[in-house]
Protein backbone atom coordinates (compact mmCIF):
# COMPACT_ATOMS: atom_id res chain seq x y z
CA UNK A 1 0.00 0.00 0.00
CA UNK A 2 1.54 3.60 -0.59
CA UNK A 3 1.66 5.78 1.73
CA UNK A 4 -0.54 8.93 1.85
CA UNK A 5 0.58 11.95 0.66
CA UNK A 6 1.16 15.44 2.13
CA UNK A 7 2.06 18.97 0.95
CA UNK A 8 2.45 21.89 1.92
CA UNK A 9 4.36 25.51 1.15
CA UNK A 10 5.54 28.93 2.71
CA UNK A 11 5.92 32.08 0.30
CA UNK A 12 10.15 33.31 0.30
CA UNK A 13 9.05 36.34 1.54
CA UNK A 14 11.16 36.69 4.82
CA UNK A 15 12.48 34.55 7.33
CA UNK A 16 10.18 32.22 8.73
CA UNK A 17 7.75 33.58 12.33
CA UNK A 18 6.40 32.21 15.06
CA UNK A 19 3.18 32.19 13.07
CA UNK A 20 4.79 30.10 10.00
CA UNK A 21 6.35 27.66 12.49
CA UNK A 22 2.86 26.83 15.00
CA UNK A 23 0.55 27.10 12.12
CA UNK A 24 2.56 25.28 9.34
CA UNK A 25 6.34 24.15 10.56
CA UNK A 26 4.92 21.96 13.59
CA UNK A 27 1.97 19.96 11.06
CA UNK A 28 4.84 19.34 8.85
CA UNK A 29 6.94 17.97 11.33
CA UNK A 30 3.86 15.64 13.09
CA UNK A 31 3.63 14.27 10.08
CA UNK A 32 7.11 13.61 8.34
CA UNK A 33 7.65 10.34 9.74
CA UNK A 34 4.42 8.68 8.70
CA UNK A 35 3.35 10.13 5.69
CA UNK A 36 5.25 10.97 2.04
CA UNK A 37 5.73 14.97 2.52
CA UNK A 38 6.49 17.26 -0.01
CA UNK A 39 7.27 20.52 1.78
CA UNK A 40 7.92 23.15 -0.76
CA UNK A 41 9.27 27.02 -1.05
CA UNK A 42 6.58 28.09 -3.36
CA UNK A 43 8.75 30.89 -5.27
CA UNK A 44 6.17 31.13 -8.08
CA UNK A 45 3.33 32.42 -5.37
CA UNK A 46 5.81 34.85 -3.68
CA UNK A 47 5.88 37.14 -6.83
CA UNK A 48 1.79 38.00 -7.43
CA UNK A 49 3.00 40.82 -5.22
CA UNK A 50 5.62 43.55 -5.19
CA UNK A 51 9.07 41.57 -4.60
CA UNK A 52 13.35 42.23 -5.48
CA UNK A 53 14.45 39.65 -8.05
CA UNK A 54 17.90 40.17 -6.89
CA UNK A 55 17.19 38.89 -3.83
CA UNK A 56 14.19 36.18 -4.63
CA UNK A 57 16.81 33.27 -5.21
CA UNK A 58 18.23 33.67 -1.64
CA UNK A 59 14.97 34.18 0.24
CA UNK A 60 14.38 30.80 -1.23
CA UNK A 61 17.46 29.23 0.21
CA UNK A 62 16.60 31.38 4.02
CA UNK A 63 13.32 29.11 4.07
CA UNK A 64 15.12 26.15 2.87
CA UNK A 65 17.72 26.31 5.64
CA UNK A 66 14.60 27.40 8.24
CA UNK A 67 13.12 24.35 7.22
CA UNK A 68 15.86 21.93 7.50
CA UNK A 69 16.92 23.88 10.75
CA UNK A 70 13.60 23.48 12.33
CA UNK A 71 13.90 19.51 11.89
CA UNK A 72 12.41 18.72 8.74
CA UNK A 73 14.40 15.62 7.75
CA UNK A 74 15.60 15.39 3.85
CA UNK A 75 15.67 11.32 4.70
CA UNK A 76 12.02 11.38 5.48
CA UNK A 77 10.77 14.08 3.44
CA UNK A 78 11.20 16.36 0.09
CA UNK A 79 12.05 19.63 0.11
CA UNK A 80 10.54 21.16 -3.03
CA UNK A 81 11.58 24.59 -4.98
CA UNK A 82 7.88 25.11 -6.74
CA UNK A 83 9.26 26.56 -9.94
CA UNK A 84 11.83 23.98 -10.35
CA UNK A 85 9.46 21.92 -10.89
CA UNK A 86 7.41 23.37 -14.10
CA UNK A 87 4.37 21.16 -14.40
CA UNK A 88 2.87 23.44 -11.05
CA UNK A 89 2.19 26.13 -13.73
CA UNK A 90 1.44 23.66 -16.27
CA UNK A 91 -1.15 21.56 -13.90
CA UNK A 92 -2.58 25.61 -12.73
CA UNK A 93 -3.01 26.45 -16.23
CA UNK A 94 -5.24 23.19 -17.39
CA UNK A 95 -7.16 23.63 -13.68
CA UNK A 96 -7.79 27.50 -14.48
CA UNK A 97 -9.70 26.11 -17.44
CA UNK A 98 -12.38 24.33 -15.42
CA UNK A 99 -13.00 27.24 -12.90
CA UNK A 100 -14.91 30.20 -12.74
CA UNK A 101 -13.13 33.90 -12.75
CA UNK A 102 -16.10 35.14 -9.88
CA UNK A 103 -15.43 32.88 -7.63
CA UNK A 104 -11.79 33.41 -7.09
CA UNK A 105 -12.44 37.67 -6.99
CA UNK A 106 -14.85 36.80 -3.66
CA UNK A 107 -12.05 35.35 -1.71
CA UNK A 108 -11.08 37.06 0.96
CA UNK A 109 -7.21 37.10 0.56
CA UNK A 110 -7.67 38.38 -2.97
CA UNK A 111 -9.40 41.54 -2.13
CA UNK A 112 -7.14 41.60 1.15
CA UNK A 113 -4.20 41.41 -1.52
CA UNK A 114 -5.76 44.44 -3.47
CA UNK A 115 -6.78 46.63 -0.83
CA UNK A 116 -3.05 46.03 0.54
CA UNK A 117 -1.17 46.77 -2.97
CA UNK A 118 -3.93 48.89 -5.28
CA UNK A 119 -1.27 49.61 -8.33
CA UNK A 120 -0.22 45.49 -8.27
CA UNK A 121 -3.31 44.20 -8.48
CA UNK A 122 -2.50 41.62 -11.52
CA UNK A 123 -3.84 38.37 -13.26
CA UNK A 124 -1.39 36.33 -10.73
CA UNK A 125 -2.73 37.93 -7.42
CA UNK A 126 -6.08 36.05 -9.02
CA UNK A 127 -4.96 32.80 -10.46
CA UNK A 128 -2.97 32.13 -6.76
CA UNK A 129 -5.90 29.66 -5.39
CA UNK A 130 -5.54 28.13 -8.55
CA UNK A 131 -1.98 27.19 -8.67
CA UNK A 132 -1.97 26.48 -5.16
CA UNK A 133 -4.66 23.71 -6.10
CA UNK A 134 -2.22 22.56 -8.91
CA UNK A 135 0.36 22.40 -5.59
CA UNK A 136 -1.39 20.54 -4.04
CA UNK A 137 -3.14 18.10 -6.78
CA UNK A 138 0.20 17.28 -8.44
CA UNK A 139 1.11 15.16 -5.88
CA UNK A 140 -2.34 14.03 -5.19
CA UNK A 141 -1.98 14.92 -1.47
CA UNK A 142 -4.75 14.37 0.69
CA UNK A 143 -3.29 16.44 3.49
CA UNK A 144 -1.93 19.99 4.20
CA UNK A 145 -0.70 21.37 7.39
CA UNK A 146 -1.81 24.95 7.07
CA UNK A 147 -2.63 27.68 9.26
CA UNK A 148 -6.23 28.45 9.60
CA UNK A 149 -6.84 31.65 7.26
CA UNK A 150 -5.63 28.63 4.30
CA UNK A 151 -9.19 27.21 5.05
CA UNK A 152 -10.94 29.26 1.83
CA UNK A 153 -7.94 28.12 -0.10
CA UNK A 154 -8.49 24.30 0.79
CA UNK A 155 -11.92 24.77 -0.01
CA UNK A 156 -11.32 26.19 -3.65
CA UNK A 157 -8.88 22.93 -3.81
CA UNK A 158 -11.60 20.44 -3.53
CA UNK A 159 -14.31 22.00 -5.50
CA UNK A 160 -11.23 21.97 -8.10
CA UNK A 161 -10.30 18.47 -7.35
CA UNK A 162 -14.42 17.48 -7.23
CA UNK A 163 -15.40 19.26 -10.97
CA UNK A 164 -11.88 17.67 -12.49
CA UNK A 165 -12.81 14.70 -11.31
CA UNK A 166 -16.57 14.60 -12.67
CA UNK A 167 -15.66 16.07 -16.12
CA UNK A 168 -12.66 13.99 -16.65
CA UNK A 169 -13.13 10.67 -14.24
CA UNK A 170 -11.69 10.34 -10.98
CA UNK A 171 -8.28 11.74 -10.43
CA UNK A 172 -7.62 13.44 -7.75
CA UNK A 173 -8.58 13.17 -3.83
CA UNK A 174 -10.00 16.07 -2.18
CA UNK A 175 -7.20 17.50 0.28
CA UNK A 176 -7.72 18.19 4.17
CA UNK A 177 -6.27 20.58 6.19
CA UNK A 178 -3.77 19.13 9.03
CA UNK A 179 -4.59 21.49 12.19
CA UNK A 180 -2.03 22.19 14.42
CA UNK A 181 -2.51 23.54 18.27
CA UNK A 182 -1.10 27.23 16.41
CA UNK A 183 -3.02 27.12 13.80
CA UNK A 184 -4.09 30.75 14.77
CA UNK A 185 -1.36 32.67 16.44
CA UNK A 186 -2.29 36.22 17.19
CA UNK A 187 -0.34 39.43 16.11
CA UNK A 188 2.01 41.27 19.07
CA UNK A 189 0.43 44.32 17.60
CA UNK A 190 -2.83 43.41 19.00
CA UNK A 191 -4.55 43.26 15.55
CA UNK A 192 -5.53 39.67 14.15
CA UNK A 193 -2.88 37.18 13.56
CA UNK A 194 0.92 37.43 13.74
CA UNK A 195 1.98 38.25 9.84
CA UNK A 196 4.93 38.83 7.68
CA UNK A 197 3.60 41.93 6.55
CA UNK A 198 2.49 43.80 9.45
CA UNK A 199 5.42 45.11 11.50
CA UNK A 200 5.62 44.89 14.70
CA UNK A 201 3.23 41.98 14.59
CA UNK A 202 5.61 38.79 14.29
CA UNK A 203 8.41 37.20 16.20
CA UNK A 204 11.04 35.70 14.01
CA UNK A 205 12.72 32.13 14.21
CA UNK A 206 16.29 33.43 14.17
CA UNK A 207 15.61 36.65 16.67
CA UNK A 208 17.94 36.67 19.19
CA UNK A 209 17.03 37.22 23.32
CA UNK A 210 17.51 40.62 22.94
CA UNK A 211 15.45 41.01 19.81
CA UNK A 212 12.34 38.70 21.19
CA UNK A 213 12.39 40.97 24.66
CA UNK A 214 12.28 44.12 22.56
CA UNK A 215 9.70 42.66 19.95
CA UNK A 216 7.28 41.47 22.75
CA UNK A 217 7.61 44.47 25.01
CA UNK A 218 6.10 46.25 21.94
CA UNK A 219 3.30 44.15 22.29
CA UNK A 220 0.43 46.55 22.74
CA UNK A 221 -1.80 45.92 25.99
CA UNK A 222 -4.77 47.47 27.25
CA UNK A 223 -4.30 50.83 28.67
CA UNK A 224 -7.93 51.09 29.78
CA UNK A 225 -9.72 49.34 32.99
CA UNK A 226 -8.54 46.18 33.91
CA UNK A 227 -9.95 43.53 36.25
CA UNK A 228 -12.68 41.66 35.78
CA UNK A 229 -12.27 38.47 32.99
CA UNK A 230 -9.64 38.27 30.53
CA UNK A 231 -10.45 39.37 27.06
CA UNK A 232 -11.05 37.61 24.50
CA UNK A 233 -9.54 40.11 21.83
CA UNK A 234 -7.08 42.52 21.54
CA UNK A 235 -3.29 42.66 22.95
CA UNK A 236 -3.93 41.57 26.33
CA UNK A 237 -6.17 38.82 24.90
CA UNK A 238 -3.37 38.05 22.42
CA UNK A 239 -0.47 37.64 25.12
CA UNK A 240 -2.63 35.60 27.03
CA UNK A 241 -2.90 33.15 23.81
CA UNK A 242 0.75 33.18 23.78
CA UNK A 243 0.96 31.74 26.81
CA UNK A 244 -1.22 29.34 26.55
CA UNK A 245 0.15 28.05 22.75
CA UNK A 246 3.68 27.56 24.75
CA UNK A 247 2.00 25.45 27.21
CA UNK A 248 2.62 27.88 30.64
CA UNK A 249 -0.67 26.70 32.07
CA UNK A 250 1.08 27.43 35.86
CA UNK A 251 1.40 30.50 34.59
CA UNK A 252 -1.71 31.28 32.73
CA UNK A 253 -3.49 30.63 36.17
CA UNK A 254 -1.59 33.07 38.05
CA UNK A 255 -1.72 35.97 35.43
CA UNK A 256 -5.45 35.54 34.61
CA UNK A 257 -6.10 35.66 38.68
CA UNK A 258 -3.60 39.11 38.72
CA UNK A 259 -5.56 40.43 36.03
CA UNK A 260 -9.09 40.06 38.04
CA UNK A 261 -7.60 40.79 41.23
CA UNK A 262 -6.43 43.98 39.20
CA UNK A 263 -2.80 42.91 40.10
CA UNK A 264 -1.41 42.35 36.73
CA UNK A 265 2.17 43.42 36.12
CA UNK A 266 2.75 43.13 31.94
CA UNK A 267 6.56 43.28 32.29
CA UNK A 268 6.17 40.70 34.17
CA UNK A 269 4.24 38.42 32.10
CA UNK A 270 5.78 39.58 29.04
CA UNK A 271 9.32 38.49 30.71
CA UNK A 272 7.79 34.69 31.05
CA UNK A 273 6.83 34.94 27.62
CA UNK A 274 10.59 36.40 26.25
CA UNK A 275 12.19 33.15 28.04
CA UNK A 276 9.67 30.76 26.72
CA UNK A 277 10.35 32.03 23.08
CA UNK A 278 13.94 31.75 23.54
CA UNK A 279 14.23 28.19 25.09
CA UNK A 280 12.08 26.93 21.83
CA UNK A 281 14.04 28.95 19.21
CA UNK A 282 17.40 28.57 20.37
CA UNK A 283 17.65 24.81 19.30
CA UNK A 284 16.43 25.96 16.11
CA UNK A 285 18.90 28.47 15.63
CA UNK A 286 21.78 26.42 16.35
CA UNK A 287 21.01 24.13 14.50
CA UNK A 288 20.56 26.35 11.54
CA UNK A 289 24.50 27.77 12.01
CA UNK A 290 25.33 24.40 10.63
CA UNK A 291 23.24 23.83 7.94
CA UNK A 292 24.91 27.72 7.00
CA UNK A 293 28.15 26.48 6.88
CA UNK A 294 27.27 23.27 5.19
CA UNK A 295 26.26 24.82 1.28
CA UNK A 296 27.27 21.71 -0.24
CA UNK A 297 25.13 19.27 1.65
CA UNK A 298 21.74 21.71 1.68
CA UNK A 299 22.60 21.53 -2.55
CA UNK A 300 22.74 18.13 -2.44
CA UNK A 301 19.69 17.54 -0.64
CA UNK A 302 17.97 19.83 -3.22
CA UNK A 303 18.86 18.39 -6.08
CA UNK A 304 17.79 14.77 -4.33
CA UNK A 305 14.49 16.24 -3.53
CA UNK A 306 14.42 17.90 -6.92
CA UNK A 307 14.68 14.76 -8.98
CA UNK A 308 11.85 12.53 -6.63
CA UNK A 309 9.18 15.49 -7.04
CA UNK A 310 9.83 15.98 -11.00
CA UNK A 311 9.11 12.36 -11.09
CA UNK A 312 6.27 12.38 -9.00
CA UNK A 313 4.90 15.40 -10.86
CA UNK A 314 5.23 13.93 -14.01
CA UNK A 315 3.40 11.11 -13.17
CA UNK A 316 0.36 12.65 -12.69
CA UNK A 317 0.73 15.04 -15.81
CA UNK A 318 0.87 12.29 -17.87
CA UNK A 319 -2.52 11.11 -16.66
CA UNK A 320 -3.88 13.98 -16.57
CA UNK A 321 -2.87 15.47 -20.24
CA UNK A 322 -4.34 12.19 -21.37
CA UNK A 323 -7.76 12.50 -19.36
CA UNK A 324 -7.89 16.07 -21.00
CA UNK A 325 -7.38 14.79 -24.47
CA UNK A 326 -3.41 16.64 -24.69
CA UNK A 327 -1.56 13.35 -24.70
P1 LIG B 1 2.24 31.89 3.76
O1 LIG B 1 3.60 31.96 3.18
O2 LIG B 1 1.46 33.14 3.91
O3 LIG B 1 2.28 31.23 5.19
C1 LIG B 1 2.92 30.00 5.38
C2 LIG B 1 2.19 29.16 6.39
O4 LIG B 1 2.17 29.79 7.67
C3 LIG B 1 0.84 29.82 8.16
N1 LIG B 1 0.66 31.02 8.97
C4 LIG B 1 0.10 31.03 10.19
N2 LIG B 1 -0.40 30.04 10.93
C5 LIG B 1 -0.90 30.37 12.16
N3 LIG B 1 -0.90 31.64 12.64
C6 LIG B 1 -0.40 32.66 11.92
N4 LIG B 1 -0.38 33.90 12.41
C7 LIG B 1 0.13 32.39 10.62
N5 LIG B 1 0.70 33.15 9.66
C8 LIG B 1 1.01 32.31 8.65
C9 LIG B 1 -0.04 29.84 6.93
O5 LIG B 1 -1.33 29.37 7.23
C10 LIG B 1 0.72 28.90 6.04
O6 LIG B 1 0.42 27.56 6.35
N6 LIG B 1 -0.86 30.18 0.27
C11 LIG B 1 0.18 29.76 1.17
C12 LIG B 1 1.37 29.13 0.49
C13 LIG B 1 1.06 27.98 -0.40
C14 LIG B 1 0.65 26.70 0.00
C15 LIG B 1 0.52 25.95 -1.19
C16 LIG B 1 0.38 26.11 1.24
C17 LIG B 1 1.15 27.99 -1.75
N7 LIG B 1 0.84 26.76 -2.22
C18 LIG B 1 0.11 24.63 -1.15
C19 LIG B 1 -0.03 24.80 1.25
C20 LIG B 1 -0.16 24.06 0.07
C21 LIG B 1 0.66 31.01 1.93
O7 LIG B 1 0.47 32.10 1.52
O8 LIG B 1 1.38 30.77 3.00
Amino acid sequence: MNKKRVYSGIRATGRLHLGNYFGAVKGMLALQDKYDCIFSVVDSHTITVPYDPKTLKQSVREIILDYLAAGLDPKKCNLEIQSKVPQHTELAYLLSTIYPVSRLEDLPTYKEKKAQYPKYINMGLLYYPVLMAADVLLYKAELVPVGIDQEPHLEVMREIARKFNSMFGQTFPEPQRFKTEGDYVPSLAGGRKMSKSIEGSFINLNDDLETIRKRIAGASTDSGQIGGEVPKEGGVANLFKLLKLFKLNNEFNKFEQDYETKKIRYTELKEVLVQAIYKELQPFQERRKKFEEDSKLVDDIINASNRKCLQMAEETMREVREKMGLD
